[in-house]
């Protein structure tokens, strides 16, 4: 029997015929058309220059160093996020400061934020930078988050690895920042297999990321190298997977956005079972479709709707451990982490892949509905004539 996978890459149809041009043409290093052509468009959707990049973590790693991160340094960043978004402070000799979430938004809470900068300021050692991270598809709470910072003059990175498409007011996630990262990692909402891009309204920043990443090459004919560089640059290959994908994001929002919506009208009836909060302030894409379980409404813990939905085929997971739970992080600074804590223990990612059926997001929602002790959903006519 097949297994329904938590989120996998879906392509759209063009990737291929950019990928062969690469081919024929054996632009097949980290330099050519697809490369460029691909940083080009990526910057007209968003609106700010940007350079491809080998991940989204590498993008993280230069942000850091582009805002001056170094050896002592403290660097704001969420509890609640992967691990990658946290690794980079490390990676450049600094110390993580761990913040709570907003259970409205589940992002960086900018209450919490603007306590911890109150407080660092008062003590004299504000951090050099704070990480904002739009997790599974929904922007942070930005205008809050922004006065904050630009208050200490404290500069933002932020980690949009999950949240392309979505946006904030109106303007795409990303961009509020002075840098922001995003991932085509095979499990986002576009992929290239592995990559990342690195965006800034600063096109110098850019420039500097792009020689950063390419080994920091010193202009001329000797490979003379005055600063330390990277390989963290994209191949051309890759990035002509990225523009096939870039062609379809639009559509696989609409996608993903009206799987978590299936899931939630299915589950209507439910007790105990509650779709991630979608803030009025801005576009959910719903990355991935995550929800929050109450076991005694429910009648089911999180961990055992895991396990039941395991042996049914279908891969799911709990939303992230929060960084100050993790033995690698174990000690470092925080303010709060309860919030992130609960969202920990009750929050489950669904299946979200764009590619998903309409019968395996039947499959889905009827073996969720039979761990809670209820029967398989009467669907509506359009969707169960959809499905036959
Ligand atoms: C929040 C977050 N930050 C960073 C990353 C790292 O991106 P990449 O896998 O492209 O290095 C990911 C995903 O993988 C992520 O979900």
């Amino acid at each position: 029997m097949k297994r329904i996978l938590l989120s996998v890459p879906h392509m759209g149809g063009a990737e291929q015929s950019y990928v062969n041009q690469a081919f024929s043409s054996n632009w097949l290093s980290t330099v050519g058309p697809n490369l460029s052509a691909f940083e080009m468009e990526f910057a007209a959707l968003i609106g700010q220059p940007a350079v491809a990049l080998s991940s989204g973590t590498a993008g993280l790693h230069l942000g850091l160093r582009l805002l001056g991160v170094g050896p002592g340094d403290e660097v704001f960043c969420p509890t609640l996020t992967f691990v990658a978004t946290a690794n980079p402070i490390r990676y450049l000799g600094a110390d993580p400061v761990f913040l709570d979430s907003d259970p409205g938004t589940w992002n960086l809470d900018p209450g919490v934020l603007r306590r911890a900068l109150e407080e660092r300021a008062r003590q004299g050692c504000l951090p050099r930078a704070v990480i904002v991270v739009h997790l599974f598809g929904q922007c942070a709470d930005m205008d809050p988050i922004m006065d904050a910072c630009n208050r200490y003059h404290v500069p933002v990175l932020e980690d949009a690895a999950e949240s392309l498409g979505a946006s904030y007011k109106g303007r795409p996630s990303g961009t509020f920042g002075e840098v922001g990262m995003f991932s085509f990692n095979g499990n986002k909402i576009v992929t290239t297999t592995g990559g990342g891009m690195l965006v800034s309204k600063h096109a110098e920043l850019v420039d500097q990321a792009r020689f950063w990443s390419q080994q920091a090459r010193d202009p001329g004919i000797a490979y003379e190298h005055s600063e330390l560089g990277y390989n963290y640059r994209m191949s051309n290959v890759l990035a002509g997977i990225g523009r096939g994908q870039l062609e379809v994001l639009e559509l696989r929002v609409q996608q993903r956005r009206s799987i978590a919506f299936r899931y939630r009208d299915a589950f209507a009836g439910l007790p105990g079972i509650s779709l991630m909060p979608q803030a009025a302030y801005g576009l959910h894409t719903n990355w991935l479709s995550c929800f929050l379980i109450e076991e005694q409404q429910f009648g089911c813990s999180r961990d055992r709707l895991i396990r039941v939905l395991d042996a049914a085929n279908i891969e799911s997971r709990p939303v992230w451990k929060p960084m100050h739970l993790q033995p690698l992080y174990a000690g470092c600074a925080r303010y709060g982490g309860e919030v992130a804590e609960d969202l920990f223990h009750r929050g489950i990612c669904l299946p979200s892949s764009s590619s998903l059926s309409l019968e395996d997001q039947r499959y889905v929602i009827d073996q969720v509905r039979a761990a809670a002790g209820a029967g398989p959903l009467a669907e509506p006519e359009g969707v169960a004539a959809a499905i036959a």
